[in-house]
């Protein structure tokens, strides 16, 4: 069994894809080709938004707004504690100053509540000028992303939303993409939407933001070809990922809804036995992961051990929030309170999640999960 089934992905689509990347060879147009130009449409299309600005990663869909706002030193970037490192490092990359904040433990996401006090601290001290917040979509739902619009309003701060697991998720009619002042995906190819190699994007409504992203994308780029009129970066998404994504478009929206009845069907089963996934009321999720919450770290490496021995993969995203990987060593946190993220690690893990899990799947994991639970319980209660 496969974490994320790609290769039966593949059987399902490849003959489209032939065909499309046959086009992008004998075309002979690798860089800003027909297939690129068709992807932002489509994409801005697809989250409602009126620019896509494709990339080479997620990594630089986050860099490039940050960039273009010309976040730095002095400045204050708000990031959840809890969230793959790329959300933090853009910021301090810059030379900005992360500030960590805290999240809610059943969904994952920025708690606002904690993003509101952080910014009351910052603002207090007087010595960071307040200038972004990302949050992040953790785990294909998205983050209370119309509170945290309302807030970075309210400080006066840019909005930039991480939908790099988020993609295809969505709150009400909004697309996952489709808050902030700009909002980020990543294609990498275990994303909800994933191209074969590295790719992402940047979706933004503002006409000056978007020439921006597009002059940083191609080395600061001005009017014309070789005239470079600001710092940028090589951050093209190629034509070759643009025909992948396309055809994977086909499929999209069919197997987020399979991943949906999936994570339905986990959730009936594993409830009360392990803290399941919440999803908001009106919130719709990617389920880029489905994860779960033992007791501990012990159960969780119990019935971790047990899935393995059946032949199911896991994983753990993440082991530890981001104030305590060795390099924000000394963060100083200053009094916020960031144990949920501190907890949840250590609780957290994801069982496989993807369109093709079939029935015996689906009962061969939660089957495992529940045996392995009764087993370390009665044995930890007669212990
Ligand atoms: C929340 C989040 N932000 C940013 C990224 C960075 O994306 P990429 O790996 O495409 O650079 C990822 C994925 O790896 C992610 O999960």
């Amino acid at each position: 069994m496969e974490f994320i089934d790609l290769k039966k992905q593949y059987n399902d689509i490849a003959a489209g894809l032939g065909r499309r990347l046959g086009s992008v060879m004998s075309g002979t147009r690798f860089i800003f080709g027909e297939e690129t130009e068709e992807l932002e449409v489509r994409l801005a299309a697809y989250t409602g938004r009126k620019h896509c600005i494709s990339c080479s990663s997620g990594t630089d869909a986050l860099l490039m707004p940050l960039m273009a706002w010309q976040a730095g030193k002095g400045d204050a970037v708000f990031v959840p504690a809890f969230t793959f490192f790329a959300t933090a490092e853009v910021a301090s990359m810059l030379g900005a100053e992360v500030v960590f904040v805290d999240i809610e433990p059943g969904t994952f996401n920025m708690d606002p509540a904690k993003l509101r006090k952080a910014a009351e601290r910052v603002k207090a001290e007087g010595r960071l000028r307040l200038r972004a917040v990302i949050a992040a979509d953790i785990f294909g739902q998205p983050a209370r992303n119309p509170e945290i619009e309302g807030l970075a309003a309210e400080y006066g701060m840019f909005f930039l939303e991480d939908a790099a697991q988020g993609f295809g998720g969505r709150i009400g009619s909004r697309a996952a993409g489709s808050f902030g002042d700009a909002a980020a995906t990543s294609f990498f190819p275990a994303k909800p939407l994933g191209c074969y190699g590295d790719g992402g994007a940047v979706f933004t409504d503002s006409d000056e933001l978007a020439g921006l992203l597009r002059s940083i994308r191609v080395h600061g780029q001005g009017r014309e070809k070789y005239q470079n009129v600001r710092i940028g970066l090589n951050a093209r998404l190629d034509n070759m990922q643009a025909a992948v994504l396309l055809e994977k478009l086909t499929v999209f929206d069919k197997e987020t809804a399979a991943k949906n009845v999936i994570a339905e069907r986990y959730s009936a089963a594993l409830a009360g036995l392990l803290e399941t996934p919440a999803v908001l009321p009106g919130y719709y999720s990617s389920w880029a992961q489905y994860s779960l919450l033992a007791e501990g770290p012990e159960e969780r490496e119990f019935i971790i051990g047990r899935l393995k021995s059946q032949g199911v993969p896991t994983a753990i995203y993440y082991k530890a929030p981001l104030h305590e990987q060795p390099v924000y060593k000394g963060y100083d946190r200053r009094g916020d309170d960031l144990s949920a993220s501190e907890r949840i690690c250590k609780r957290v893990f994801s069982i496989p999640m993807h369109a093709y899990l079939s029935d015996a799947d689906i009962e061969l994991i939660t089957g495992t999960i529940a045996k392995a639970c009764a087993e370390y319980r009665g044995d930890a209660h007669s212990a």
